[in-house]
């Protein structure tokens, strides 16, 4: 017998404004056909003027909530992972906490960028594990909108605004291969790289917010490196063979490191969850989003192996193997 940490449910919300490629040539010098080819992006959304990143976590985790068929007051544990909380402090995860009206457990942010959600089923899993809490909601949800220079195009067309979530709750299981939920988590980070993927400002550095700044070749060499081999630790820890998965969603920064990944693992494209078209690179909020796509269009059912994989800023990347 073991702990598991099953997924009851999960939820996402996007901003209604949607912002295209043709309105984005507008303001820099750029091209839907560049971004298109280079990205595979067509549109993102954006948050409006008074939408917090802590609006939009709060829609995902009621909509988490309903999906799960699990009241609020359940929650225990409440884990935002954002890289774009509303304030320096306190945590996102605090104002979530509150708009729910869960007053008791503890509620947190993580920053790991866009590894934030990997990173979350990692902690997640560990505190259901150790009885620590029982019901817990992992929530990501940026507004990437407010850290981008708008004035530079290497980087403002890459990224979009967007929340997603899901329920999770500590359920006994057997321990093997067969069990749902999450089956095992790897997070590792390289803070040598911080340089290729930063965001130019703090509360310690320059008292401002700050913008991305990123070398996007570095990037791109890393991430097909780095999500491949959490995915082949993750399938080495469990037994299991590419061939076993039946639903890759991975990190949606851009279509051409999906689609190296895919074929690194020999998936048909079918099998790969892909919505960096629809909503850019949203960070944390990213692999939420696509799974919540691909569980409610019907795509992921019950018993179905999903793995994830994530790579961002620090540089942080991992993976998460787990049963539907
Ligand atoms: N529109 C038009 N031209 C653009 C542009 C834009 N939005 N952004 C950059 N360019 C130009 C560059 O200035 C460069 O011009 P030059 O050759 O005259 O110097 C040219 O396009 C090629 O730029 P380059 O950076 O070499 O393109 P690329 O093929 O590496 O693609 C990225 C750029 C950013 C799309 C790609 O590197 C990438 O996706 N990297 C990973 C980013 C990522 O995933 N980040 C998040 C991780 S969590």
């Amino acid at each position: 017998m073991m702990i598991r940490a099953n997924i009851k449910g999960c939820g996402s919300y996007l901003p209604e404004r949607i912002v295209t490629n043709d309105q984005l040539a507008e303001r820099v010098d750029t091209s839907d056909e560049w971004i298109r080819q280079r990205t595979g992006i067509r549109h993102r959304y954006v948050a409006g003027e008074n939408e917090l990143t802590s609006d939009l976590a709060t829609k995902a985790a009621l909509a988490a909530l309903e999906h799960a068929g699990i009241d609020a007051t359940e929650i225990d544990l409440i884990v935002c992972a954002t890289a774009t909380p509303d304030e320096t402090f306190p945590a996102t995860a605090t104002v979530v906490q509150r708009n729910l009206g869960v007053t008791k457990g503890a509620a947190f942010d993580l920053q790991a960028v866009c590894s934030g959600f990997v990173y979350g089923l990692s902690v997640v899993d560990s505190l259901l594990k150790t009885g620590q809490a029982r019901t817990a909601l992992l929530i990501g949800a940026e507004t990437f909108s407010r850290i981008l220079d708008w004035e530079d195009r290497s980087t403002c067309v890459l990224f979009g605004d967007g929340a997603g979530a899901i329920v999770l709750q500590a359920e006994e299981g057997t321990g093997d291969i067969t069990d749902s939920g999450i089956l095992n988590t790897h997070i590792y980070s390289d803070g040598r790289y911080h340089d290729a993927l930063y965001v130019d400002g703090g509360p310690s550095s320059t008292g401002t917010a700050g913008f991305l700044r990123m070398e996007g070749k570095e990037v791109f060499r890393q991430a097909v490196s780095r999500m491949p081999e959490a995915i082949d630790t993750a399938l080495q820890t469990s037994g299991l063979s590419p061939s076993d998965i039946d639903w890759l969603v991975p990190h949606q920064a851009n279509i051409r490191i999906i689609e190296a990944m895919g074929k690194k693992l020999k998936l048909p494209k079918d099998r790969v969850v892909v919505t960096v078209d629809k909503h850019a690179n949203t960070s944390a909020a990213s692999i939420p989003l696509a799974l919540t796509e691909a569980v409610y269009d019907g795509r992921i059912k019950r018993g179905d192996i999903v793995m994830m994989a994530a790579m961002g800023g620090g540089f942080t990347w991992g993976s998460a193997l787990l049963r539907w």
